[in-house]
């Protein structure tokens, strides 16, 4: 009998995956269920270390569909909802928006309905209240849109969104506050600056990078590069999700960064040194793959995280530097090639279906 049976959504995905394994090997008392559509960014391989532990099962399901979400909560009867669930990646959204409206806001809503239904309208099977009962919504900074020079993104930073992936990120961050206010449904939310780690899917900045420079192709930085994101190493942001889950307080936001800007080019740059190096090749050799190449429509700025809250309710800050937390990066892609052999040729969407033997995800 398990103590608590907690949703992941999102679970096979970059940062899902780490959350997903950092619960089931801590919390061997919790029943962990990832529910997971496995679109191109949803990567069973990310879990062959987890994926025989009798405290973790795998649900493929669409969030959109909300006659399958509602049979999941009936069939588990979960007392927590991690929601990492979502159409992640911003050139994406320029050209699919309606994409985005789907997962992230009608996903996330018919998510909010089952967790209504259950948590409000059903007693616990133990006979009382959902005591436990939590919904934790993992956002984004980009919903706070874009900084000038100076400044942080607080909680109270209004939100502005500029891409259809941050106003759709925007919208479900509204939609949670509402269920919370209108329903009272117990909920937290955190948004969090860009991560970066192990299983990072190869079309977002710092993947991308390393998978050109190991195959010397050209390493496109948007615009003039002097655009600055914060960036926290993804197994910290997964620390967080976990902190403020059991003991953020209920209905508040949390933001989550590293204090670590980076213009894209200094970035890139650094990337090509610490390559260079870890390939042996002569230094300066990586860096004349530099290519700059149009912008992104509505690129933002700057965005910097404000994490004084989470540090100082909950206690959380990063456990890795970034120079530590890139170089792991960098050796886990060297050492790891096959992974991303396979998400380039497309082997690795065959995984589910060689390892459940069932039809192969869309
Ligand atoms: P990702 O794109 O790597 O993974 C998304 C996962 O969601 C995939 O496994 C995919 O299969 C699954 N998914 C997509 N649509 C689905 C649907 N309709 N039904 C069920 N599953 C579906 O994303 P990520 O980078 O790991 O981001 C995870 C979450 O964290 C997202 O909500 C994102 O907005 C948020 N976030 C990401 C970052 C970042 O830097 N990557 C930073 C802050 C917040
Ligand atoms: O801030 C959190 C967000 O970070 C998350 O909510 C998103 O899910 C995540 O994708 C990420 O969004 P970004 O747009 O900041 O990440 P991306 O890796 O796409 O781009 C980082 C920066 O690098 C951005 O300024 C655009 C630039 N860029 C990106 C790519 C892919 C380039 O210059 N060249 C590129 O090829």
């Amino acid at each position: 009998m398990y103590q608590r049976t907690v949703f992941i959504t999102g679970g096979a995905g970059f940062i899902g995956s780490h959350v997903v394994r950092l619960f089931v090997n801590k919390y061997p008392n919790y029943k962990i269920v990832n529910l997971d559509a496995l679109t191109y960014a949803g990567n069973l391989e990310n879990l062959k270390d987890v994926e025989d532990k009798p405290n973790y099962v795998f649900e493929k399901i669409d969030i959109v569909d909300a006659a399958a979400v509602n049979e999941l909560f009936k069939k588990y009867q979960p007392d927590g909802v991690i929601h990492l669930a979502a159409e992640s990646h911003v050139d994406r959204s320029i050209h699919s928006p309606l994409d985005f409206v789907y997962t992230n806001v009608i996903g996330t809503v018919n998510l909010l309905n089952a967790a209504k239904d259950l948590w409000l309208g059903t007693t616990h099977p133990s006979g009382g209240t959902w005591e436990q009962a939590r919904f934790h919504h993992v956002s984004t900074d980009e919903v706070y849109g874009s900084l000038g020079e100076t400044g942080f993104f607080t909680e109270a930073t209004p939100y502005d969104p500029h891409s259809p992936y941050s106003a759709s990120k925007a919208a479900s961050d509204h939609f949670v506050k509402a269920y919370a206010d209108t329903y009272g449904l117990p909920i937290v939310i955190t948004n969090c600056s860009n991560n970066y780690g192990p299983n990072h899917f190869p079309e977002k900045l710092i993947p991308l990078m390393i998978h050109n420079i190991i195959h010397n192709k050209p390493l496109p930085v948007y615009g003039d590069g002097k655009n600055t994101r914060d960036w926290l190493y993804v197994i910290d942001h997964a620390r967080a999700i976990d902190l403020v889950f059991h003991k953020g307080r209920n209905g508040e936001k949390y933001n989550v960064g590293g204090f670590n800007e980076w213009k894209n080019i200094d970035l890139v740059k650094l990337l090509c040194k610490l390559m260079d190096e870890k390939l042996g090749r002569p230094a300066g050799t990586s860096e004349q793959l530099i290519t700059f190449v149009k912008d992104r429509p509505g690129h933002d700025l700057r965005y910097a995280i404000d994490a004084t809250k989470i540090h100082k309710e909950l206690g959380w800050s990063p456990s890795v530097t970034f120079e530590e937390g890139l170089s792991q990066t960098i050796d886990w892609f060297l050492n790891n090639q096959e992974w991303l052999n396979h998400v380039t040729s497309g082997e690795y969407q065959q995984y589910y279906k060689k390892q459940y033997n069932l039809d192969a995800p869309k």
